[in-house]
């Protein structure tokens, strides 16, 4: 009897985990993109490209497990925060973030992108949908200040001139950096 209830109730804790998992992770992807998770060389570019120096804060829209944030803060020194919705990679990036003691140089936020101010950001990072970058250009003119870099994965800003584009080759992804 006991056992049998037991097992119902960590059934019912299980598909809630389960739901919660799925449907955020459903609800980000259409929000901006899906999770897609950039190879470490992929990151090394963007942030070369945006050049990101010592004590810049470097924000990722849509942390993923949060390899950029991470990156970001170990190899190019940067102060970085990391936002994501979905309760899989967040979980995942929190972790990380924990285990190599990196905060407070590496925060994590669970957020909404699209609600949170970026004007204290040296570098915004993206790879997220075309639909969302078409989104977050108004957001990013009334809120990245002079100065400030947007360098995005694959996808550019509608209607905005990059600064620099870089594509070694007609194999490789195209990174796009603007600068304000
Ligand atoms: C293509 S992945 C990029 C992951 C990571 N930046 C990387 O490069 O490895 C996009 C991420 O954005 C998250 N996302 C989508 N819409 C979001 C939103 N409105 N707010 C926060 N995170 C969002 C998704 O859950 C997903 O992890």
């Amino acid at each position: 009897m006991i056992s049998t209830f037991i097992a119902s109730a960590l059934w019912v804790v299980f598909m809630a985990l389960v739901i919660i998992i799925l449907g955020t992770m459903a609800i980000a992807g259409l929000s901006a993109a899906p999770w897609v998770p950039l190879w470490k060389k992929d990151i090394r570019r963007m942030l070369k490209l945006a050049g990101v120096k010592p004590g810049e804060k470097v924000y990722d829209l849509g942390a993923g497990d949060g390899r950029i944030i991470i990156i970001a803060a170990e190899e190019f020194g940067a102060v970085a925060v990391g936002y994501e919705m979905a309760v899989l990679p967040y979980c995942l990036a929190y972790i990380k973030i924990m285990l190599k003691r990196l905060k407070p140089k590496v925060s994590l936020k669970y957020a909404n992108f699209f609600a949170e101010d970026l004007g204290d950001a040296d570098v915004v990072c993206t790879f997220l949908s075309p639909a969302a970058m078409a989104k977050l250009r108004p957001k990013f003119e009334a809120e990245i200040k002079p100065g400030g870099r947007v360098v995005s994965f694959a996808f550019h800003i509608p209607g905005w001139e990059p600064t620099k584009v870089e594509k070694p080759n007609q194999k490789t992804t195209a990174v796009y950096l603007y600068q304000r």
